[in-house]
């Protein structure tokens, strides 16, 4: 009989080099596959399953609103559409919602706001985004254009123009670029696909005031780092600052696609009817299911359980022989080891120690468990990661 991994090699188109491993089930923080072998997945499908696979009140809400209506046009109203972004406007401290599909579609919705006010309030001159060398948000055009990744671009050009990217951390390279043509900056507070790096506090604070003093937008990509991944609500609400636009996907809905974009009342109002459209975000089922998110992180307190779990698999990882050093913000870590060899321990610790974890970097682990990540877990996927790497 033909293999998956050979069927799949004939259909599917080679955007992925694939571990040979088969996931068919799920619960909580751990995998099944095709063999019956049980994984600890600290990874989550990067950042996304954050309340657990399988969770039942996900499960409950999605089956109930599929069985009551699973699509209308954005045309009419829906009730779960206006009391997800309810919820979300209420714990970000942002005024509007717009709904889309995952992270990339929320950054190019960022992107066209931030042109559309930027145009209003300063001419036509004003659609520049800036943005960060190694950060990452999204595949489309306009999103690579804004991703600081050289390689990921180079076989896409000519990609649309007015984007620029500097330095992280750096206030004084910023003070160069941003002038009056720059509708906004962009930035992710912890540089997920660029190897998990945080920003410092004080360089985003700096950020913000030039932005106001420019009068440029500042937006934050949350789409890795928020729905309480670094242990607040957003990225930012720990760091002394907040955006103009903020974005967010990866774990609103627990798995489903999802994405949004948020902005402050004065921004979003750039916005008028046909400026921006969808045909499925903001669907009935996917807002179910975000708002269950939301109210399992509420109900269990895994704001709370993230802060823990994160100080445990820090100082956990940071004690392990081969680790050089540890970063991150709450359940979003890196592991640096020494020399590039994360590639072949992501692979060991998948096929030999059954713990799911990604390198981010060719020389650092990247660690993303579920919020709601039991200590003993913790303590059992460091055991399994020492294993792998002695
Ligand atoms: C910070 C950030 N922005 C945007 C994206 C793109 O999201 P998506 O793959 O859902 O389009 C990602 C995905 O990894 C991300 O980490």
């Amino acid at each position: 009989m033909t293999s998956l991994f050979e069927r799949e090699a004939r259909v599917i188109m080679r955007t992925y080099a694939r571990a040979p491993v088969t996931f068919v089930a799920g619960e909580g923080s751990w995998l099944v596959d095709s063999d019956g072998n049980r994984y600890l997945d600290f990874l989550t499908g990067l950042a996304v399953t954050s309340v657990g696979h399988a969770n039942p009140s996900v499960a409950a809400a999605v089956a109930a609103q599929m069985e009551r209506l699973v699509h209308v046009s954005n045309l009419y109203y829906t009730e779960p559409m206006v009391e997800l972004a309810e919820a979300l406007v209420q714990r970000s401290g942002l005024d509007r919602v717009f709904f889309c599909n995952d992270g990339a579609t929320a950054n190019e919705a960022a992107i066209k706001l931030a042109r559309r006010h930027g145009q209003k309030t300063g001419g036509p001159d004003r659609y520049r985004i800036v943005s960060l060398d190694d950060s990452f948000h999204g595949r489309t055009l306009a999103t690579l254009a804004a991703t600081g990744q050289p390689a990921k671009q180079a076989t896409f050009q000519p990609l649309p123009p007015g984007f620029v990217q500097v330095p992280p951390g750096d206030i004084g390279a910023m003070e160069e670029v941003v002038d009056d043509t720059v509708a906004a900056v962009m930035v992710e507070t912890t540089q997920g696909e660029g190897g998990v790096r945080p920003l410092e506090p004080d360089y985003l604070v700096a950020l913000r005031r030039l932005c106001d003093e420019r009068g440029a937008l500042l937006v934050v990509d949350d789409v890795q780092a928020g729905m309480g991944r670094t242990g607040t609500w957003f990225s930012w609400q720990q760091l002394g600052f907040s955006p103009d636009i903020a974005t967010t996907a990866k774990a609103l809905a627990n798995g489903l696609p999802i994405g949004a974009c948020m902005a402050r009342e004065e921004v979003a109002s750039a916005f008028e009817p046909g400026d921006h459209a969808t045909t499925f975000g903001g669907g009935p089922v996917v807002c179910a299911a975000a708002l269950a998110v939301i109210d399992e992180i509420e109900s269990r307190d895994l704001l709370a359980n993230c802060k823990e779990r994160s100080e445990q698999l820090m100082a956990g990882l940071a004690d392990l022989p081969g680790v050089k050093d540890v970063r991150g913000r709450g359940l979003l870590v890196a592991a640096q080891l020494d020399g590039e060899i994360a590639g072949d321990v992501a692979r060991r610790a998948l096929l030999e120690g059954r713990l799911v974890v990604n390198p981010v970097r060719p020389d650092a682990i990247r660690f993303a468990p579920p919020l709601s990540v039991s200590a003993a877990e913790v303590d059992e996927a460091l055991e399994r990661f020492a294993s792998t790497l002695a």
